[in-house]
């Protein structure tokens, strides 16, 4: 503008003109470099915005898919006291000789899942094997939990990440037979234990799909199939239901194989 102002305000030779217009171009120039610098700016942020809201969406994609599969496991629902802090843990569960606790499942960082590496939560979920190396009693169904897809594995830690912490220490296994953990269990994964493969993709669609939800996922026969007295399940009587005694609940739990008459095997005897 001052160049304009400077020219008009003195009668200017051809020569002085033609460098006025070509300081005054240089002039745009340097402004529009000065601009395209805030325009390159402008579009970089924008581009990092654009990823970084890609990825998250991304990102929530996963952990609404590990919602989806946390609800179909029951949402973990023995890591949760009945009327209990959701996924706090120490619901108890009978073992022979004593009592195991359920853990705390939440993110807080000294008593849940708050400081573990994604690897160490799924070798607790699927090999039962916890970030110390100890191992989990197997009433956590980590050997049906084996087979379970890593694409749904993945997508359920995601989820389990973003649990709001609760501070609650599990307590302490109560257990009448001594190194029940670390030779107790062990010598029953050797025996009786039933590991399958993580396949990459879970099936997707019919009687396939079903098979392995209920299989690896929703463990139906982990409370519809009886157990003997050391929790060793029947597996000739799979789905066919489990009285008080044979089941992980204590309580009656109904025959659901196809068979017509519905009857509850074992020892209720009762018809349904
Ligand atoms: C945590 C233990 C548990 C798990 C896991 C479980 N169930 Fe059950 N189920 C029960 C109990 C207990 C009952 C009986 C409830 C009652 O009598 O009120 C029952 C009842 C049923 C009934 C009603 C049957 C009848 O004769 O009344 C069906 C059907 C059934 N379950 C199917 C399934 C399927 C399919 C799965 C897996 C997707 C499954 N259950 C997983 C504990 C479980």
């Amino acid at each position: 503008m001052g160049i304009i102002v400077s020219l008009l305000g003195k009668r200017a030779s051809s020569n002085e003109i033609f460098y006025a217009a070509l300081r005054f171009m240089r002039q745009i120039g340097v402004a529009m470099m000065r601009e395209s610098r805030w325009l390159f700016l402008l579009l970089f942020f924008f581009l990092i915005h654009s990823v970084d809201a890609w990825s998250q969406e991304h990102g929530s994609d996963l952990v609404q898919r590990g919602q989806y599969i946390f609800s179909l496991t029951g949402g973990c629902a023995c890591h949760t006291v009945p009327k209990g802090t959701f996924n706090a843990g120490a619901r108890a569960f009978p073992i022979p000789l004593g009592k195991v606790y359920s853990t705390n499942i939440t993110q807080d960082k000294e008593t849940g899942l708050g400081s573990w590496a994604d690897q160490q939560i799924q070798d607790a979920i699927v090999k039962g094997i916890r970030r110390d190396g100890s191992n989990i009693i197997p009433v956590m169904p980590y050997e049906a939990y084996s087979g379970m897809a890593e694409e749904d594995l993945k997508a359920l830690i995601a989820y389990l990440k973003t649990l709001k912490p609760v501070k609650k220490a599990t307590p302490e296994l109560e257990s009448g037979a001594p190194l029940t953990r670390s030779l107790g269990i062990p010598t029953y994964l050797k025996i009786f234990g039933r590991f399958s493969n993580s396949p990459a993709q879970a099936p997707k669609s019919g009687i396939e799909r079903g098979q392995y939800l209920v299989e690896h996922v929703s463990l139906c026969g982990d409370c519809h199939t009886p157990r003997n007295f050391i929790g060793v399940p029947n597996r000739s009587l799979y789905l066919a239901g489990a009285g008080a005694k044979t089941s992980p609940l204590g309580e009656d739990i109904p025959n659901i194989t196809p068979d017509k008459e519905r009857y509850r095997q074992l020892e209720t005897g009762r018809y349904r």
